[in-house]
């Protein structure tokens, strides 16, 4: 049956893609990488965009590509600390190469998932255009400018992310995401022009709602056929639907499409399944496009009442705010570095993200639709007023509608993201004319997905004339709340007068104070013996603090700030009330930028750079967690303190713990109230024994005076054991002991393996004060990428093959090549036992490449 095709607009000579799979050569659609085989220059010469320009003493670099985090850290960059005191400025990058004869009559487009920032573009010397958003992906059509016949063809790009600061976080400079050429007939699916819905789910059934746009930029008109079908895990087709269309040259248009399931496997975070949607294009019997959309099979729902719910199930957003960088490896980070990052978050009990402030790069969301992560997909980080001197106010009135769109086709098929949101603590909350400001960008989110909320993350919701005016939160799906801890000052009553004053209002905590600080830094047990050791707060509770005890550490600190405390009790809330849908803590990893010198990244993160645990991650795996953590800190090497008390302390979610020393109990403790079901009234619960001394924190602690040994703790539930913690007073130095996170990468040019160092004593036992320096050697088909060891203020390079440790550990990042092999690290460090790994890159499936 011939379906009436709406047509749409003209056909747009730009437009993006996002979450497309890579295609076998002979498919009728390619979607080449063109991550390689580029060449660099930072500095600005005249005549770089013609294609006869010589460049043949540039650098030679493959993408992504940031070129900052190559540079050294210096108190004076333009950047600042936003930019982690690292480089920034104006680069080019080009790239010459031929195409196969056979893309004559094709369709050819350069796809960029990002490029930071300003990029101007030239093919064969023709300017495509120009982008200042740094976050977003963007397309040009090369089709009519290409040369064949073994021609060389010339893409030229200027970055220039030369007015500085332009951002509050490390942002990296270059073209630091993946670029892409999609090959297509002329008649082809839009890019970005699939978009899969949900209208109807149950355990029973569900209908997936396709819409999809055609474009025809063949010479005459063309009738044809889209079949769209879904496929299961396993690629077994299940139903499709068929629908014919009719375009005349120049023109495009859309087709919507419903295909049933029966008993679906429903998308959550605990099971993320997803189905393939394969797009058909047929010409008679000639497919002449396909295109695989993953799709999640799922509902969602802000409630008043009930919050969050998930296929109609309640379920508590226990998340995290991540920036883009992955420490050492800066802006341009290898999916293998965001898949071991997300699996660390994900084993912490943390069930979703907010991308702090940005669209992310694209495959970080496929990793989200595949690991099961909930999503708060942010736009912006500026309006119209400035933070920053070169921030994006400068091109929000004219860029802010097409970056936004654009944002939205990208990301809106992924069933990751369940909530969308305008802004981060924009100052237009409480200007006279925000609601001006946040309504056009509430109408694009809604036009262009009307099946997402949108939220904005506010920080001046507070009681008129100081804060927001009404309207601005009262046009939000739902409200987000950033630190109500902090500016609400109405001690542990977080959102119950709102939700009193606005009884319809959406609560959702999109930032909030986490339990930050440096891994394996117990200073400030010490820094002020006037106070009790109860309320010492020891490495990732201990506040931040510019105070001249700690200058070396300095980073902002709130008045007042008890960290522990307001952490614990913020979550003590968040969990007994159901209306509140959940808290995004700040950060799940530590970031580059937002620091002062001499600091060069933020300790926020219960994650380090290297992503190593801190105490803080225990904390929250307690908390999110069923399964029985019990973890026990500071470290037990006070020697030279023999007799002077260490608090202890226990994050657990055992009954109670038994803590002995030396073999000798200093006493049970367990906490007064149940673990589910908090209410404000929590505390009116008995101590369950009297042997056991309780609390209504959510941790436990002990006061032991030190004396070299071991501290043991045993918890216990229900009666039973569940899970013993031991730490020793350890010797010095005397060995390296190394560990790979994936001996077999595939040897694909972007793969990576993780390899930790410990030092450790002669028992094996990790050395937690160690700070001895390694030499990383590398022999084999692969590149290190990047070394770093947490330490928010260490100055050396990142991209140098040595690394001091850092409280013990620290990590070095390798990249293979695209050539299988032996890959074989040592790490070697002067008086101590030198240790190597092997890894076996494996021959990686074919790809298309422009070489
Ligand atoms: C928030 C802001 C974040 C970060 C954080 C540091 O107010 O949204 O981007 O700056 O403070 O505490």
């Amino acid at each position: 049956m011939l379906k009436v095709l709406l047509i749409l607009a003209p056909i747009l000579a730009v437009a993006l893609t996002g979450g497309a799979v890579a295609l076998a050569g002979d498919l009728p659609r390619m979607r080449p990488t063109m991550d390689f085989g580029w060449r660099f220059l930072l500095g600005d010469p005249p005549g770089a965009q013609l294609a006869d320009f010589d460049d043949s003493a540039w650098r030679p670099v493959d993408l992504p590509h940031d070129w900052s985090i190559f540079g050294s850290f210096e108190q004076t960059a333009p950047a600042g600390g936003g930019g982690a005191y690292l480089p920034a400025g104006v680069g080019w990058y080009r790239k010459a190469f031929p195409l196969p004869d056979a893309f004559q009559n094709r369709q050819v487009q350069i796809e960029f998932d990002g490029v930071y920032e300003n990029s101007d573009v030239w093919i064969n010397g023709h300017w495509l255009g120009k982008r200042p958003f740094g976050y977003v992906g963007f397309a040009y059509d090369l089709t009519p400018y290409l040369h064949f016949n073994q021609q060389p063809n010339v893409l030229a790009v200027r970055v220039d992310n030369s007015v500085q600061p332009n951002s509050r976080w490390y942002s990296g400079s270059g073209i630091y995401r993946h670029t892409w050429l999609s090959v297509t007939d002329p008649l082809s699916i839009a890019p970005a022009g699939i978009y899969a819905i949900t209208p109807q789910v149950s355990e029973s059934s569900a209908t997936v709602q396709i819409a999809t746009l055609v474009v025809n930029n063949r010479k005459s008109a063309a009738r044809f056929a889209l079949i769209s079908t879904l496929l299961d895990r396993d690629g077994k087709e299940l139903r499709s639907d068929r629908s014919e269309g009719e375009l005349d040259a120049g023109e495009s248009g859309k087709l919507t499409q419903q295909v049933r399931l029966e008993h679906p496997h429903l998308w959550s975070d605990v099971t993320p399944y997803l189905y393939t949607l394969r797009s058909t294009l047929r010409l008679g019997d000639e497919t002449i496009d396909q295109l695989d959309t993953p799709i999640g099979v799922r509902s969602i729902e802000f409630d008043v009442d009930r919050g969050f719910l998930l296929n109609g199930r309640q379920v508590k957003l226990d998340g995290v705010c991540l920036h883009g960088d992955g420490g050492s490896v800066g802006a341009a980070v290898p999916e293998g570095v965001w898949r071991r990052r997300l699996r660390l978050l994900k084993e912490m009990g943390c069930n979703a993200i907010r991308t702090s402030h940005n669209p992310p790069a694209p495959e970080f969301l496929d990793l989200c639709d595949q690991l099961g992560f909930l999503v708060m997909d942010e736009a912006f980080d500026e309006w119209t007023a400035g933070k920053t001197l070169g921030g994006y106010h400068r091109f929000f009135n004219d860029w802010s509608q097409r970056d936004l769109v654009d944002f939205i086709h990208r990301d809106r098929n992924h069933p990751c993201i369940v909530l969308w949101s305008a802004g981060n603590e924009v100052q237009e909350q409480v200007l006279p004319a925000g609601a001006d400001v946040l309504r056009p960008l509430l109408e694009a989110f809604h036009r262009e997905d009307p099946t997402r909320p949108v939220t904005a993350a506010c920080d001046k919701l507070f009681a008129q004339p100081i804060g927001a005016p009404p309207e601005f939160p009262a046009l939000l799906d739902v409200v987000g709340y950033n630190y109500v801890d902090r500016w609400l000052d109405r001690a542990n009553t977080y959102y119950s007068d709102d939700r009193r004053l606005f009884p319809q209002r959406r609560f959702i905590g999109t930032e909030s104070v986490s339990m930050a600080g440096i891994r394996g830094d117990y200073r400030a047990l010490f820094q002020n013996p006037a106070t009790q050791p109860d309320v010492i707060l020891p490495d990732a509770a201990q506040p931040a603090t510019t105070s001249p005890a700690a200058p070396r550490r300095g980073f902002r600190r709130l008045p007042d700030d008890n960290r522990r405390l307001d952490v614990e009790q913020l979550w003590k809330f968040v969990r007994a009330y159901d209306y509140v849908s959940g808290d995004f803590m700040w950060t799940g990893i530590d970031y580059l930028g937002e620091a002062f010198w001499p600091t060069r990244s933020a300790p926020f993160g219960v994650l380090d750079t290297c992503s190593f645990k801190k105490d803080g991650y225990y904390f929250y795996q307690s908390q999110w967690t069923s399964t029985p953590v019990l973890h026990l800190f500071p470290h037990w090497n006070w020697r030279g303190r023999e007799g002077q008390v260490i608090p202890v302390t226990c994050y657990t979610n055992c009954d109670t713990v038994e803590l002995f020393v030396n073999g000798k109990s200093f006493g049970i403790k367990g906490y007064e109230f149940p673990r589910q079901g908090m209410r404000e009234d929590y505390g009116i619960y008995p101590p369950r024994s009297r042997a056991i001394r309780t609390t209504s924190d959510l941790h436990l602690s002990w006061d032991v005076p030190f004396e070299p040994g071991t501290l043991k703790a045993v918890g216990i539930r229900d009666g039973t054991v569940v899970a013993t913690e031991q730490i020793a007073t350890t010797g010095e130095p005397a060995a390296i002991a190394l560990s790979a996170d994936n001996r077999a990468p595939l040897a694909d040019g972007r793969d990576v393996a993780h390899l930790t160092v410990q030092i450790v004593d002669a028992d094996g036992q990790t050395v937690p004060t160690a700070g001895n320096a390694i030499v990383f050697d590398l022999q084999g088909p692969a590149q290190l990428i990047g070394v770093d060891n947490g330490d928010p203020s260490d100055h050396d390079s990142f991209k140098s093959n040595q690394c001091k440790s850092f409280n013990g550990l620290c990590l070095a990042i390798v990249q293979t090549t695209r050539s299988p092999g032996t890959i074989r690290i040592s790490a070697r460090s002067g008086g101590l036992r030198p240790a190597s790994v092997e890894l076996d890159s494996q021959p990686a499936p074919q790809t298309p490449t422009i070489p």
